[in-house]
């Protein structure tokens, strides 16, 4: 499994020969913009944790023009349905095995609303199990207590969590997540895209290796393999 940074919450997961995009936000996210070719990307899926315009902004573009299926909650599915794309509904606690590996939607505590106001269901998160790599993204979410429920069904090698504070956990309650979730690995996400979320790379790091855990911050377009 190869994952690599695109800015804010966006993502891409290689999963054998399957290309999964999360939470696209590119053309409006000012420091990933001029760094990524959105057109070179080519997804398969497009896997959306809720409707907030910094994680759906290049959804409708990219699904039209590579095909894809979006993956998200049944409102959000509904919506780029009516678009005219191919979707794929779930809801929280739901599990599907998609032909690249097996997702789960789970509970993220946030808001989930499209620009335009039209409800965007409820916000989650999502565990991808394949190539026996298990990760958690966790989306736009305080810490929550549900997160505790997460190692009672799978092993994690990698939280993808968020840390910008404001909107969001930040550093402090990401390290509080990490336990719940039973991963000292992270990644940081969610952090240093707008004034709100701006944070201090280098504390966040001792922070998170004081406890003896590994928070990882990816450069835009940087890859890690698991
Ligand atoms: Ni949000
Ligand atoms: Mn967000």
């Amino acid at each position: 499994m190869k994952i690599t940074f695109y800015g804010h919450n966006t993502l891409l997961i290689i999963i054998a020969d399957t290309k999964v995009l999360v939470d696209p936000f590119i053309s409006g996210n000012p420091l990933s913009k001029d760094k990524v070719i959105i057109d070179d990307i080519k997804p398969d899926y497009i896997l959306l944790t809720h409707a907030h315009q910094d994680h759906v902004l290049d959804a409708e573009a990219i699904a039209k023009s590579n095909n894809a299926t979006i993956v998200s909650n049944y409102e959000i599915a509904m919506y780029y349905q009516n678009l005219g794309i191919e979707v794929h509904p779930m809801n929280h606690g739901g599990t599907w095995n998609f032909d690249f590996g097996k997702v789960k939607y789970v509970n993220a505590v946030h808001t989930s609303s499209f620009a335009d106001g039209t409800y965007g269901g409820q916000p989650g998160g999502f565990i991808i199990e394949g190539e026996h790599k298990t990760i958690y993204i966790a989306g736009d979410t305080a810490l929550t207590m549900d997160m505790k429920l997460i190692p009672l069904s799978c092993k994690l090698d990698l939280a993808i969590l968020p840390i910008g504070d404001n909107f969001t956990m930040g550093v402090d309650d990401a390290i509080i997540a990490s336990d719940f979730v039973d991963c000292d690995k992270v990644l940081g996400v969610h952090y240093d895209t707008f004034g709100y979320i701006e944070i201090d790379h280098d504390e966040a790091k001792r922070k998170f290796f004081e406890r003896d855990k590994d928070l990882m911050l990816l450069d835009i377009g940087a890859s890690i393999e698991l």
